[in-house]
């Protein structure tokens, strides 16, 4: 069985006063919740004080990016290192965002993610097709080459400990959600990708997540899918209440 897993992601979102009320609000709401993993990453500058914040609750940390040196002179990166000493246990990795204006690629992607699990925390690692190439056909092709690129050189022991999420491009920030079953294809497209390039039974072990405009009122039917495990959520986790409403899926 696989424990679902719901991340927050604020991207450039909250100063250091709204990252702790929101998180503080946030514990009362999801206090109960047991059977689903709970994270958020808010931005950087945010991570101390939030993590401060979430002692002794059941929500965790993560942070939206990492750079894959544990230090030196790479001025204006963040070291996995550091990531780890704050107490983050999540490090999301090649959203489309940074793919998009970031410049970063497979190649970087992969590096990171190695960085991440040599330090003991988990990769999010996001794929997905942007609108172009859903229409183009070419779904299957992108999502293929971002999980085999991402994930080269891992054993699979690493593998378990990755989480990836698939975040279709012209879903995220859109309003328009991947439907339950154009999720459910390509969740289960990425599985048999991983038992492919891992083993079976480590392909059954990995969570996937999906990602793109979810909301309270979507995410029941995704979850409802057998190959979606969870969710990275970015606008609807800027705010307490939709967020927990969120995380508890199964009341929906
Ligand atoms: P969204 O973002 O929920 O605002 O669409 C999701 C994401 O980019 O992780």
């Amino acid at each position: 069985m696989r424990m679902p897993l719901i991340a927050g992601n604020w991207k450039m979102n909250k100063t250091v006063g709204e990252a702790v009320q929101l998180v503080e609000e946030l514990k009362k709401l999801v206090a109960d919740v047991k059977d689903v993993e709970i994270a958020v990453a808010p931005p950087f500058t945010a991570l101390y004080p939030v993590a401060q914040a979430l002692k002794g609750s059941n929500i965790k940390l993560a942070a939206q990016d990492v750079f894959w040196e544990d230090s030196g002179a790479y001025t204006g990166e963040i070291s996995p290192v550091m990531l780890k000493d704050l107490g983050c246990q999540y490090v999301i990795v090649g959203h489309s965002e940074r793919r998009q204006y970031f410049g970063e690629t497979n190649e970087t992607v992969n590096r990171k993610v190695k960085a991440v699990l040599r330090h003991g925390m988990r990769p999010i690692m996001c794929v997905g097709e942007k609108l172009e190439e859903r229409e183009a056909g070419k779904t299957m092709e992108v999502v293929k080459d971002h999980v085999v690129g991402g994930l080269e050189g891992l054993s699979e022991e690493e593998m378990e400990r990755v989480v990836i999420a698939y975040e279709p491009v012209w879903a995220i920030g859109t309003g328009r959600t991947a439907t339950p079953q154009q999720a459910q294809e390509v969740h289960q497209f990425i599985r048999e990708l991983l038992a492919e390039m891992f083993s079976k039974e480590t392909a059954e072990r990995v969570r996937i997540q999906y990602g793109g405009s979810i909301k309270p009122e979507n995410i029941a039917g995704l979850m409802a899918q057998p190959d979606i495990d969870g969710g990275l959520v970015g606008g609807a986790s800027l705010q307490a209440e939709s967020f927990a409403k969120i995380v508890k899926f199964y009341e929906r």
